[in-house]
C-alpha cells in the first residue's frame, strides 16, 4: 500500500534530514530514492559554494562529467557559465551553484551517454532539496538557468524569452531573476550567433548582479 502510494507521487521529502545544515542535507541527498532517477546514475549531485551566497544559481541537472565528478557546473557548460561570470564581474566564491534535479537522466547513444529532460514528475519529487537548500544558504537572489528551473519555481506557463533578466518576487527569496541555461548558448547555430547570445547572458548576469550589493 505504501509503496504504491509512493510510485503514484515519487518524492525526496522521506530523505530529508531534520538537521538542515548543508551538510547533513547533502550527506542524506546522497541515499535519496525518491524517484526513479538515482536507479542509473552514478551519484547524487548536490549543491555547493558560498554557504551565505549573493547569488544562487539553478540549473537543471548534472550532466556526463557532473555524473561522474560529484559536482555540480564542473562540465562544458559550467565552463561557459564561469567565463560569463567573470565578463559579468561576479565572484564565483560569492555563489552557490545547484541543479533542479540531482541525478542525471540519461540516454545511451552507443557509448555516450545522452542528457534527457527532466519529467515534472521527477522535477516535483526532487524540489525539496532546493527548497531545503534555499532555506539553508538564504541567497540574496536566486538566478534561474533555463525552463527547468524556471517552470519549476513559477510553473509550466513561465517563458524565459518574456522574462529573462527582470527582477522577480517568489516565496522562495526575495529576488529571483531567470535567464537562459548556458548550455542553450554551447548549442547556438553559429560563432555570431553564439557570441550575441553570450553578451546577452552576461548583460543579465550583470543586471542581477545589480540588483544586490556585491
Ligand atoms: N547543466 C546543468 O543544468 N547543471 C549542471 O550542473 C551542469 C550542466
Ligand atoms: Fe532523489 Fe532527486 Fe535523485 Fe530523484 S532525482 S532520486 S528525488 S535526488
Amino acid at each position: 500500500m505504501v509503496d504504491k502510494a509512493k510510485k503514484e507521487k515519487p518524492s525526496a521529502a522521506d530523505f530529508l534530514p531534520e538537521d538542515r545544515s548543508l551538510e547533513s542535507l547533502r550527506s542524506a541527498a546522497s541515499a535519496c530514492q525518491g524517484c526513479e532517477l538515482y536507479k542509473d546514475a552514478t551519484q547524487t549531485v548536490f549543491g555547493e559554494g558560498s554557504v551565505r551566497p549573493h547569488i544562487l544559481f539553478v540549473g537543471e541537472q548534472p550532466g556526463d562529467i557532473e555524473d561522474k565528478q560529484g559536482r555540480p557546473f564542473v562540465g562544458p557548460a559550467g565552463k561557459l557559465l564561469d567565463r560569463a561570470l567573470e565578463e559579468a564581474g561576479i565572484e564565483r566564491s560569492a555563489c552557490y551553484f545547484t541543479n533542479t534535479v540531482k541525478h542525471f537522466k540519461f540516454e545511451w547513444r552507443g557509448k555516450r551517454r545522452l542528457h534527457k529532460t527532466p519529467r515534472q514528475i521527477e522535477i516535483n519529487a526532487c524540489l525539496p532539496w532546493l527548497k531545503a537548500e534555499i532555506g539553508e544558504v538564504k541567497p540574496a537572489l536566486i538566478v534561474l538557468l533555463g525552463a527547468t528551473a524556471a517552470q519549476a519555481i513559477f510553473g509550466k506557463a513561465f517563458k524565459i524569452t518574456h522574462e529573462r533578466g527582470k527582477l522577480l518576487e517568489s516565496y522562495l527569496a526575495p529576488r529571483v531573476m531567470a535567464t537562459v541555461h548556458p548550455s542553450s548558448i554551447l548549442r547556438a547555430i553559429d560563432d555570431d550567433a553564439r557570441e550575441q547570445e553570450m553578451a546577452l547572458f552576461v548583460s543579465d548576469l550583470k543586471h542581477a548582479a545589480s540588483f544586490i550589493q556585491m
